[in-house]
This record gives structure tokens, C-alpha cells and sequence, in this order.
């Protein structure tokens, strides 16, 4: 594709580098430079052969990008996305939107004053799976939607703790896992009313949670319960069930349970189950393969979007204020694990 739209990656850790190997695949899309504050990036730089800077102010001052994608710890966001939207360049910015909500709407403001469009990083929006089951669902083949249940069950080695941001609030299982599986049952089932939280740490004995349970009220009447944490040896989440990224070892499980009237649907190893004849526990149950390829490309039909959204073909699937819901929820999560309560989302 001529005219491919140029973009920057600021922050080349874990998720920054994901993104580098996406642009490297997209028809639509190319590296333009890469940022970051540690010098040792620039070995990224020097493989791709762009430019390398230290700061995204020197990006700035140097020869503009067509967007950013901003993948620094979750403190910076609202730093880094506001100086590029100042700029008036399109930001795909990680998710979560922030580490907190003030500075999330701030991001949002700067946003809607500089008309420049804001995406969030749920990349799972983008895959193909996630969008059979919208369809299921909201065509009505599962009936009334009655209940959910969500498994985020991994382990998560030594090394992944090295970095300290991660042993600190809003770097475990919560910020960093749970959100995806926010916005994913939310954009799947409707608005989430109120939340009921448990944590707990006793494994890891970290300040930030290992493990969590959490249940949902839908303004739908629909109740979800998600269970999370990084410190069980299991196949059941979605990052080892979807084959999104090859840096995990696949399994053929689902981690999504979701159940209605007339019948029900698991994903990503997707199937829908019903009766035939009449709805009955008494009667047999069949299950439909819903044959649909895992997606690998999630990341790079991303970039893709951002490249569509940049040259006006799109608008953001997944907007900033989508972000700034998935945080509220997290924030009525956050705070119910201290009483128990269930806490209602603004
Ligand atoms: N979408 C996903 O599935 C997914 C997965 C993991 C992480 N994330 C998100 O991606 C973001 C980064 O997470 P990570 O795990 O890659 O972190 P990381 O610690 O591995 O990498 C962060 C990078 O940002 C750089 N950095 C820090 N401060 C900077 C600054 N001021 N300017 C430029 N660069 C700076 C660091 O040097 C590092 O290279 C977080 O918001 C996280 O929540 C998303």
C-alpha cells in the first residue's frame, strides 16, 4: 500500500514491542521512530532503521508522526497522550486509560478540545471471535442473557515481578489482567450497574493483589461473576485460550461462559449450546461449532483500525470514554474489596 500512515511507538517494553513486531506485518501501517527513556531502546531503532528518541518532547521537535502508540507504565499515560494530542496527533494509548480517573477525563478533555481522535488499547474488541459472539448475542440466538462467568486463571513467573511498577497498586492481576475482561463483558453485555469485590494476597504477599473475585450487576438484569489471578497454574483465561499472542502457549479452553433463555455460548474455544425440541435439563443438550479461526492478528487489525480512523474511514471502536468506564469500574472494584460491598458504578 502506497502512502502507508506512519506511526511511533513511545515506551518499548513488553507491550511496545508487541506493537513493533505488529507494525512490521500491517499493510496499512509503518514504524516512523521509537521512544523511550531507556538508551538501550534504541538497539529497536537500529533494527528497523528509524529514528530514535529519548523523550516524546524530542519526538515532537523533530519530524512529526501520522499517530503514536503510547505503551509507558500506566502513570505516564496522561502525560504522553495529552503531548501528542496537543500536537494534534492521533494516539492509540494502553490500556487501562490511566491510573486514575481524574487524570483519565483530563485525557478525554484534552481529547475532545484538540478534535483529535483518542483510542484505547482492548485489543480483543478486534478479534474476530469477539465479534461472532456480539452477533450471537445480540441477534437473540442465546435468548435473554441470565448470567456469565469468567475465568482469568494464569501464573505469572519471577521475572514478570522484576519490574517494581507491577508489585504496586494498579500493577497486578486487577489493572493489568482484569481490565480486558471489563470492557470485553461490558461491550459484550451492556452497562455494568453495580460491583462486589474480593481480593486477596496470601500467596504472593505483594502490596498490589494476586488473586480476585468479582461480581456484576448488568443494568440488563444479566449477573457476572470473574474470577482473576496470577498465581494458579491453569489453561482458563483468555490469553491462553484465544492464541492472540504467540508469546503464550495455547490451549484449546474457554475462559468466557455465558448463558441466556435459550441456550448458551463459550469462547474462545466457541460453541453454542441449546435443545432442540423443548428447553428442558430433562432433555438432551447439543452443541454447534462455531467455526471460526482463532485470530492472530488482533494487534495488528489494531493498527490497522488506527490506520483507518487516521485517514477518516473510521471512527474509534473503542473510545476514550469506553477506557474511562472500564476505569470507573475498576476504581467501584477497587473500592468494594475494602467493605465487601456491592458498590454502584457512576
Ligand atoms: N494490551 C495488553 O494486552 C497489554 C499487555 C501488557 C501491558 N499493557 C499496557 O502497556 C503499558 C506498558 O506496559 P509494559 O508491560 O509494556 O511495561 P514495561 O515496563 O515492560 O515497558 C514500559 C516501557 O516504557 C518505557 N518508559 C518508561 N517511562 C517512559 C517515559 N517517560 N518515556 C518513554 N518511555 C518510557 C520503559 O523504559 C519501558 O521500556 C501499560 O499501560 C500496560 O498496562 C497492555
Amino acid at each position: 500500500m502506497k502512502n502507508k500512515i506512519k506511526i511511533a511507538v513511545v515506551g518499548i517494553g513488553l507491550m511496545g514491542s508487541q506493537h513493533l513486531k505488529a507494525l512490521r506485518v500491517s499493510k496499512k501501517a509503518k514504524l516512523h521512530s521509537v521512544v523511550d527513556v531507556n538508551k538501550n531502546s534504541i538497539i529497536h531503532a537500529k533494527k528497523f532503521k528509524v529514528p530514535f528518541y529519548k523523550s516524546s518532547t524530542e519526538l515532537l521537535s523533530n519530524n512529526k508522526p501520522d499517530a503514536v502508540i503510547v505503551a509507558t507504565p500506566n502513570q505516564f499515560h496522561e502525560k504522553h497522550t495529552i503531548s501528542f494530542l496537543d500536537a494534534k496527533i492521533p494516539v492509540l494509548l494502553e490500556k487501562p486509560i490511566s491510573d486514575n480517573i481524574s487524570k483519565a477525563k483530563k485525557i478525554i478533555q484534552s481529547s475532545k478540545k484538540n478534535k483529535t481522535h483518542l483510542l484505547i488499547g482492548y485489543h480483543r474488541r478486534h478479534n474476530s471471535i469477539v465479534t461472532k459472539v456480539k452477533k450471537q448475542i445480540d441477534s437473540g440466538n442465546l435468548g435473554k442473557i441470565v448470567a456469565a462467568n469468567v475465568m482469568c486463571w494464569l501464573y505469572k513467573n519471577k521475572d514478570w515481578y522484576k519490574e517494581k511498577w507491577r508489585i504496586k497498586k494498579g500493577g497486578g492481576p486487577l489493572g493489568i489482567n482484569l481490565v480486558h475482561d471489563i470492557d470485553l463483558i461490558c461491550y459484550l453485555l451492556g452497562p455494568i450497574t453495580h460491583v462486589q469485590a474480593t481480593t486477596s494476597n496470601k500467596i504472593r504477599k505483594y502490596e498490589v493483589e494476586d488473586t480476585a473475585i468479582v461480581n456484576f450487576s448488568f443494568r440488563s438484569g444479566a449477573l457476572c461473576t470473574l474470577s482473576v489471578s496470577d498465581t494458579i497454574v491453569a489453561p482458563y483465561s483468555y490469553e491462553l485460550t484465544a492464541g492472540e499472542n504467540p508469546a503464550y502457549p495455547i490451549t484449546n479452553q474457554s475462559a468466557y461462559f455465558i448463558g441466556g433463555t435459550k441456550g448458551s455460548i463459550q469462547f474462545p474455544n466457541l460453541k453454542h449450546w441449546y435443545n432442540k425440541g423443548e428447553r428442558s435439563w430433562w432433555k438432551p443438550i447439543f452443541h454447534k461449532d462455531l467455526n471460526i479461526r482463532l485470530s492472530r492478528f488482533t494487534l495488528i487489525n489494531q493498527i490497522d483500525h488506527l490506520c483507518d480512523v487516521v485517514s477518516g474511514k473510521a471512527k474509534p471502536k473503542v473510545s476514550g470514554n469506553d477506557g474511562l468506564q472500564s476505569l470507573k469500574i475498576f476504581d467501584a472494584i477497587l473500592r468494594s474489596t475494602k467493605t465487601g460491598k456491592k458498590i454502584k458504578v457512576n
